[in-house]
């Protein structure tokens, strides 16, 4: 089945279908290892012709578990183009070193996950890229940052590790009313939960580490693209100008444990966005919690855009009375038992 055909399923099979190898039929996709590919003066001016995908060379360039995976993740996210890479970080590096340069700025909640806030406040302002930090629920706030260099407005979905939810329509009207592209993060809600390219966000990052692998044993990341702002090419520019030279491919064997990952999503993130609820049920008046972040419940004040984002209850964070906020992951919560 085409990618354009399966963009149409429902988000469960979506998710499940991959189609069977063209080669040899096989009915889970093959894993190509290999570093190196074959190649003559024809396939080389074939790439220098745009024919990226299509023909290989060298693995850090890309290869056919990788393309794999970008396909999959295309249709989950309803993107027009993907680009797969070694790592969450990796995917937002790629993706803000690939889109700006020396002075250019950027509009960026003041929550993200801790890595990023660090790469955008400390080492991008290396290379003469500032960042102004908002509260990205505010439009005076953003609108107030905003200047004639700014190319980026930052947020993430669901925060890390706040779990604010983020009002993706009104920043992205702020931002293109301007000509500015819009970057959101995607790990915490998953495109199970919640899709920002059809709310109108640009690019989506995903730290496929998380909800995509699902079981803790793999590292990697994506970047998916829809957008009327950005060249139909953006991806593939950047796949060669800036991840081919940061060196931050995604290794095959992560490309297809993530692509496996990626067909069961829907039935664990269901279960997980049930045992969220009942988690944070059962904690919120616990004598030994201080706190339970979770955007389901009645004290969150973004609860209002509980219809664009209908199962965004999918994680917790607990404030424990001795120790740090927790991030609850399956493996925490055996801990807690004992
Ligand atoms: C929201 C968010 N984005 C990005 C990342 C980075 O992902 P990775 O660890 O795959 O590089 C993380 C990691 O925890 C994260 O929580």
């Amino acid at each position: 089945m085409k990618i354009e055909k399966r963009k149409n399923l429902r988000f469960d099979s979506k998710a499940a279908y991959v189609p069977p190898d063209e080669a040899t039929k096989a009915v889970t996709p093959p894993i190509v290892i290999a570093s190196s590919f074959q190649y003559d003066s024809d396939i080389f001016q074939r790439i220098l012709d745009g024919e990226r995908k299509d023909v290989n060379i060298y693995g850090r360039c890309g290869n056919p578990s990788e393309y794999q995976f970008e396909d999959q993740m295309m249709v989950i996210e309803g993107a027009d183009a993907c680009l797969a890479t070694a790592s969450g970080m990796a995917a937002i590096s790629i993706t803000l070193l690939g889109l700006l340069k020396s002075g250019d700025h950027i509009v960026c909640d003041w929550t993200t996950y801790s890595s990023t806030h660090e790469m955008l406040d400390h080492r991008l302002t290396d290379y003469n890229i500032e960042t102004t930090f908002v509260d990205t629920a505010s439009s005076a706030e953003i609108e107030a940052a905003i200047r004639p260099n700014t190319k980026v407005i930052y947020f993430e979905t669901i925060a890390n590790p706040s779990m604010k939810v983020a009002p993706i329509a009104p920043i992205v009207k702020i931002a293109h009313d301007r000509g500015i592209v819009v970057v959101c993060d995607n790990t915490f809600a998953s495109p199970y939960v919640m899709r920002p390219l059809d709310f109108g966000v640009d690019i989506v990052v995903e730290s496929a580490t998380k909800f995509i692998g699902g079981h803790s044993d793999v590292i990697g990341g994506a970047i998916c693209m829809k957008s009327d702002l950005l060249p139909d090419d953006f991806l593939e520019q950047i796949r060669w100008n800036t991840m081919v030279k940061l060196g931050a491919p995604l290794a095959p064997f992560n490309a297809w444990m993530l692509g496996r990952g990626i067909q069961t999503l829907s039935v664990r993130l269901e279960r997980a966005c049930r045992s969220a609820a009942a988690l944070a049920d059962y904690f919120e008046n616990h004598p030994s919690v201080k706190q339970v972040w979770y955007p389901g419940l009645e004290v969150c004040s973004l609860l209002k855009l509980k219809t664009a984002m209908k199962r965004l209850r999918c994680l917790i964070i607990l404030s424990l009375a001795a120790s740090p906020p927790v991030l609850v992951g399956s493996e925490q919560l055996l801990k807690f038992r004992h």
